[in-house]
């Protein structure tokens, strides 16, 4: 089975400011990829890499097979991104939305129409299919996003901070969107600065100035830094940890 995600040594510099620092992962097809981090630890600058939208300083990646560098095109063709600071339009309907970005994905007619349909009631849009997106409250518009994002049903996607502004009881909503798509085989790399959402990933990227300080499955990060302790204990003992 191919990776789904492969680098070595990926790297991004602002001028004297590392970004992302020789991150290598492996990431195999079917897996949702958990990477946490603080604030500004590298986690977008990471996913825009690998989407090939912006040049590595260093290193080298595969995404979907293709290369970051060389064929960023071919990649986001076929991958979904809810960007952090996502693009609804907020005087279309949940409707027009979906619409307007299955036309950019290429979808028309028949094949558009029906897709939206299983979109909208995926995601529990229906009865909210003609409002404003702008008056949707923040759950709704983060699930109308979402489903934006897998139109073209891409096999990769990535999810940057979908759940973050977003209240529990519409994480754990947002969470079985997620599990949906994983049951069906895509690959899913979700960011969060929630430490309850990282129990629900299969492999985990804890990042932290740039490195991806810890990479494995949350049991295994949990025997290998805080034996029984929660995945909270890990993190605060990787950024106390300095930098090597
Ligand atoms: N185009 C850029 N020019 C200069 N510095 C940048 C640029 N893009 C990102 N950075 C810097 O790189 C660092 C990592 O930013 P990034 O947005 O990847 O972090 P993040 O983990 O996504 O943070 P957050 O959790 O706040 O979204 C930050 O210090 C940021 O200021
Ligand atoms: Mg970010």
């Amino acid at each position: 089975m191919t990776a789904a995600i492969e680098t070595q040594g990926l790297t991004r510099r602002f001028g004297d400011f590392t970004a992302v620092d020789g991150v290598t992962m492996e990431v195999p097809a079917g897996t949702i990829l958990g990477l946490l981090g603080p604030n500004g630890a590298g986690k977008t600058t990471l996913i825009r890499l690998l989407l090939g939208l912006l040049a590595p300083t260093a290193g080298r990646g595969r995404v979907l097979g293709y290369d970051v560098v060389r064929e960023g095109e071919a990649i986001r063709e076929r991958c979904g991104y809810m960007s952090q600071r996502f693009t609804l339009y907020h005087d279309l309907t949940p409707d027009e939305n979906l619409d307007f970005y299955g036309r950019l994905y290429g979808l028309r007619g028949r094949a558009l129409a029906s897709r939206k349909e299983e979109l909208l009631a995926w995601a529990g849009l229906r009865p909210y299919r003609h409002a404003r997106a702008g008056a949707l409250g923040g759950g709704l518009r983060q699930r109308l996003a979402f489903a934006c994002a897998v139109l073209h049903c891409p096999p990769l996607l990535f999810l940057d901070e979908p759940t973050s502004g977003v209240d529990p009881a519409s994480r754990r909503q947002f969470w079985d969107l997620i599990y949906d798509l994983a049951d069906g085989g895509t690959t899913v790399l979700v960011t969060t600065h929630f430490l309850d959402e990282a129990e629900h990933c299969d492999l985990l990227g804890i990042m932290l100035g740039g490195r991806l300080a810890a990479f494995g499955t949350p049991a295994e990060l949990r025997a290998a830094y805080a034996g029984e302790e929660g995945l909270d204990r890990v993190f605060l003992r990787l950024a106390q940890e300095p930098a090597t």
